[in-house]
């Protein structure tokens, strides 16, 4: 396997954090290609958990090299602080973690105008880290890049042109106050001295180390329905997790990738704004919420809760390349008398099995469910897929079957130990 790519393929939050620290055992370098400090990867190791937002959670494992790609948009308080956290732990950082110079750099503007239009504008109920504007700086082709930093006049003349600009929308549109170019330079050229023996050509490096044949893990952040151009538009991140991104996101071929695992929780989340159609905005969403913990690692709001969806998980996999899923938090769903799986949307009298992306469709189908009687037992010490409770393995095979991929891994509980390999 030169890449393998692990996708979320719901809104985000599977815990795709645990999965890749978990095959990171078996790569040589994890590479994230999207999204910024409004991820969070929780990971559980031994009695302590630690969240990183930039950081590939590989990182723990000190054989792999974690590479923050091109397509990741970096937020320099987030990355120092968690450089900082990692250094306390004794973890050696030095020549593991490369980020990429031609990655694009959150300023405190982004942060400013990505609070402001979530007041002004409809709510898409961001998590309010810069991650739109700094992606709209990139399109519009005015952002400012890791590799920028290098020249501190390039970067002052990059910089005070864009803020004129950001002050004239600031003060024109939202009548807020205006931005200091001086204060920005002097924080971003100490940011600058801090990261610099980590930053690389980040697609050279991978691509030779395709050529060594080393194996590549590619992390995707969020998940498949929050891409921009494949999710429910416009309540969406604004970059594409979708297995898509990878190859853009850290500069690899197409045809480096072998295959993509979808990471997959046992029910849905989702957390913001957006349609969410197998939604329960009742006592088992409240209780889904409370047994998962189901509170955001970013920005600890509450995720909202509902029963699995195998008709967006099929389109997951279509859009993604999906054959194998890893199942996360089954045992959540322990105590539960019966759990349901959507396998089909009513919509204007008609059954839909495929996943509408316009939201007037999405907010007017009501979902078909399929009942399972729950296993009513704890799952969360059992390691061995025969092991598991005769319903939670026709949970898993329904899983299976209406999503048309295969479970590859289970996760029962936090700890890395708390993992069934299926297959
Ligand atoms: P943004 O990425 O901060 O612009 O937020 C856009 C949408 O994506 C909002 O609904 C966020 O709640 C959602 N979002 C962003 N990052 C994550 C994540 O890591 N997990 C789940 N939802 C996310």
């Amino acid at each position: 396997m030169p890449v393998q790519i692990i996708v979320g393929a719901q809104w985000g939050d599977e815990g795709k954090g645990k999965i890749v620290d978990h095959l990171s055992e078996h790569v040589d370098i994890v590479a994230r290609y999207q999204g910024g400090a409004n991820a969070g990867h929780t990971v559980v190791i031994g009695d302590k958990e630690y969240v990183l937002h930039l950081i590939p959670s590989g990182i723990f494992h000190e054989n792999v090299t974690c590479v923050i790609g091109n397509g990741v948009v970096i937020d320099p308080i987030a990355l120092l602080d968690e450089i900082r956290q990692l250094r306390e732990l004794n973890i050696d950082i030095t020549g593991r973690l490369l980020i990429s110079h031609n990655a694009h750099l959150i300023m405190p503007y982004h942060k400013f105008l990505d609070s402001i239009r979530e007041q002004t504008t409809e709510k898409i109920g961001t998590t309010g880290r810069g991650i739109g504007p700094a992606y709209i700086d990139k399109c519009m082709r005015v952002g400012i890049r890791i590799v920028d930093l290098l020249n501190r006049d390039v970067f002052a003349a990059k910089l005070k042109r864009n803020i004129e600009e950001k002050n004239q929308i600031l003060s024109k549109i939202y009548g807020k106050t205006e931005l200091d170019v001086d204060a920005i330079v002097t924080e971003y050229e100490e940011f600058d001295k801090k990261i610099d023996e980590y930053v690389t050509d980040s697609a050279l490096y991978l691509n030779r180390a395709l050529r060594d044949g080393r194996r590549i893990l590619a992390e995707g952040a969020q998940g498949a329905l929050l891409d921009v151009d494949h999710g429910t538009y416009p309540f969406v991140t604004s970059s594409n997790p979708t297995s898509g991104g990878a190859c853009t996101g850290l500069g690899i071929p197409p045809t480096a990738i072998t295959s993509v695992l979808g990471v997959v929780k046992a029910y849905s989340t989702r957390v913001g704004n957006g349609p969410f159609p197998t939604e329960l905005e009742n006592e088992t969403g409240a209780r889904l919420r409370e047994t998962g913990g189901e509170y955001g690692a970013t920005t600890g709001r509450p995720r909202r809760c509902g029963w699995l969806d195998a008709v967006s998980l099929r389109y997951s996999a279509m859009i993604n390349g999906i054959r194998q899923i890893a199942v996360t938090k089954l045992d959540v769903l322990d105590d539960f008398d019966e759990v349901k799986v959507c396998i089909g949307y009513q919509y204007g009298g008609k059954l839909l099995k495929t996943f509408p992306t316009d939201i007037p469709s999405l907010n007017a189908i009501v979902p078909l469910y399929e009942t399972f009687e729950g296993w009513k037992s704890p799952t969360s010490a059992i390691t061995s897929y025969p092991a598991l409770p005769p319903n939670a393995r026709r949970y898993i095979d329904a899983m299976n079957a209406l999503t048309g991929t295969e479970v590859h891994m289970i996760s029962v509980g936090a700890r890395r130990d708390q993992t069934i390999f299926v297959h």
